[in-house]
């Protein structure tokens, strides 16, 4: 695999209205995250992303955008981004924001124009078609809502959002949004910054025709089309080619078959992808699925193309509750974490993973604060399910339950704000938060801060091929990283009972591990090892 830096690099994600508060407002801002600079900078990451902080009316956290060229007043002020930009370049770290370019806020000029007319300029810069008031243009779904059929009453038509009714799509075919958004995205780019996460990217190409499908709930027809590419490539000649911007591809419905033509290096359309094999489709942890997940993107990709390896984000509940154990907290965290830094692909580190912070589970509905979960409750509760069995069923996997604010210490609020949080901070911030975990050289977060040393220090973990060693095992996970001679062996416990294994190696070798003691054939719950040989 050809070298590069952003092959090595580990991304951090910071949720900024849940990272720090400087003003008490309650909600985070980007001056909260220049506060905390030297200590993402501290973990030894590369690349920080920040997810959209542009004007919104945040009906969808900011993913509703109303005007790419000026901060959210939430957020701060242009120049408390530059400053950020300029702090972060100061530490060597790279910033990428998020580019959120399949829809826009209903409230964007662009949209505001579009629906005032059939005939006016921008009539057809997004998706409308001629209905029956009451009965949308087909049987489709969106993500948050039933139909992905908006009724404008101006126009008399209907408008397209595969999200929220405030997040109308965009209409790629239209050559005038094509430029629009990608001298927006060059726009970006002379203010220094250093690439993009794209929202739902693959979904900016739409089906050719909106006839009714025979699967409404199976949603992947909303992305991934034949046409694609042409876009994607595009958007490489006029605005990527020739930098040095990391891109990676929010791509759902995406498999390994599909993925390299993303990710290829030949193929100039983007650096890394996201997909959703686990955080979508894998409700808790299978193993023997991850495996064979792993395996599969593996072969596909490697070495012409890279994914990303994350398991939780703003949208997924946190990882130690959904795929390790609240039980064993510090060590499924460790262990997922040595996971994440050691299978193939770039590690994304979303806020908060690196001290091991737990999910949320409000029993309240009215807590919950995502637009996703209200109109869903909504629409359940009226199809006449009860409250507790639709509240429980959601709970899991609320986008909320990832989104509480960072845990800084024992202090009010976590030390995340000197007002009221704009969402609840989990009450076991006492336990679990940074100044204690700064203090226990046994922290999760000391577990991070070595992997990511590691990763830095040992191209075995980039470059290394992959090999599983007991993919049929239902709790083992042992895999190899081999490169130049050099062989890592990861063995992990994935499990909340003790085993036993042969594929353990004498103590010399081991690198790191999550327990105190390690005995050769046998792992503790939740044990995680790494251990180093060389070919003679
Ligand atoms: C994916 C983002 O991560 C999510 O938070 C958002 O709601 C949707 N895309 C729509 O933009």
């Amino acid at each position: 695999m050809n070298r590069a830096w952003w092959k090595e690099a580990v991304v951090y994600q910071v949720y900024w209205r849940s990272f720090k508060d400087s003003d008490g407002d309650g909600m985070g801002d980007l001056r909260g995250v220049m506060e905390k600079l030297d200590y993402i900078a501290s973990l030894g990451v590369d690349v920080i992303w920040l997810n959209p902080c542009y004007t919104s009316p945040d009906v969808d956290n900011g993913y509703d955008i109303s005007d790419y060229y000026t901060i959210m007043k939430k957020a701060g002020t242009m120049s408390d981004l530059e400053a950020l930009i300029t702090a972060a370049h100061e530490r060597g770290l790279k910033l990428i924001l998020d580019l959120v370019v399949n829809h826009t806020s209903d409230q964007h000029a662009w949209f505001k124009e579009s629906r005032s007319s059939r005939t006016n300029e921008k009539a057809d810069w997004y998706i409308w078609q001629d209905g029956v008031k009451g009965t949308p243009p087909n049987n489709w779904r969106s993500y948050f809502a039933p139909s992905p059929w908006a009724w404008d009453e101006t126009r008399e038509q209907y408008y397209f959002h595969s999200f929220a009714s405030e997040q109308p799509d965009l209409n790629w075919e239209h050559p005038a949004v094509r430029e629009a958004v990608y001298s927006m995205m060059r726009w970006w780019a002379n203010k220094g910054i250093d690439g993009f996460r794209m929202d739902v990217i693959n979904l900016i190409k739409k089906r050719a025709t909106y006839d009714d499908v025979a699967d409404p709930l199976d949603l992947s027809y909303l992305g991934n089309q034949p046409g694609i590419h042409e876009l994607l490539q595009e958007m490489h000649r006029e605005v990527l080619a020739g930098t040095d911007l990391f891109t990676v591809g929010e791509i759902p419905f995406v498999g390994p078959e599909d993925g390299l033509l993303y990710v290829g290096e030949e193929r100039n359309e983007l650096r890394t992808l996201f997909h959703f094999e686990v955080a979508d489709d894998m409700e808790t942890m299978d193993l023997p699925r991850f495996k064979q997940i792993q395996k599969r993107w593996y072969e596909a990709l490697y070495p012409s193309g890279i994914a990303s390896q994350f398991l939780n984000n703003h949208d997924h509940t946190r990882q130690v509750t959904r795929f390790g154990s609240e039980r064993y907290r510090v060590e499924s965290a460790k262990l997922l974490g040595l996971m994440l830094h050691t299978l193939p692909g770039i590690p994304y580190i979303y806020q908060g993973e690196e001290i091991g912070m737990t999910g949320i589970r409000f029993s309240d509905p009215e807590s919950y604060r995502d637009v996703a979960f209200r109109n869903q409750y909504a629409e359940r509760i009226a199809a006449g399910e009860s409250p507790g069995t639709v509240l429980s069923s959601m709970q899991l996997r609320a986008r909320d339950n990832s989104r509480t604010p960072m845990q800084w210490n024992t202090g009010k609020a976590a030390g995340f704000t000197i007002g009221t949080p704009w969402m609840a901070v989990n009450p076991n911030y006492r336990e679990i938060n940074v100044e204690a975990a700064e203090q226990d050289p046994n922290s999760v977060l000391a577990f991070y801060r070595k992997l990511i040393d590691l990763r830095k220090t040992h191209p075995v973990m980039v470059y290394g091929i992959y090999r599983d060693l007991a993919i049929q095992d239902p709790y083992l996970y042992v895999y190899e990283r081999v490169l130049d001679g050099v062989t890592w062996r990861v063995v992990l416990n994935v499990h909340d009972e003790p085993v036993t294994t042969t594929f353990g190696l004498p103590e010399e070798q081991l690198i790191l591990t999550n327990y105190d003691t390690a005995d050769i054939n046998r792992l503790a719950p939740y044990e995680a090892r790494l251990y180093q040989y060389e070919m003679p």
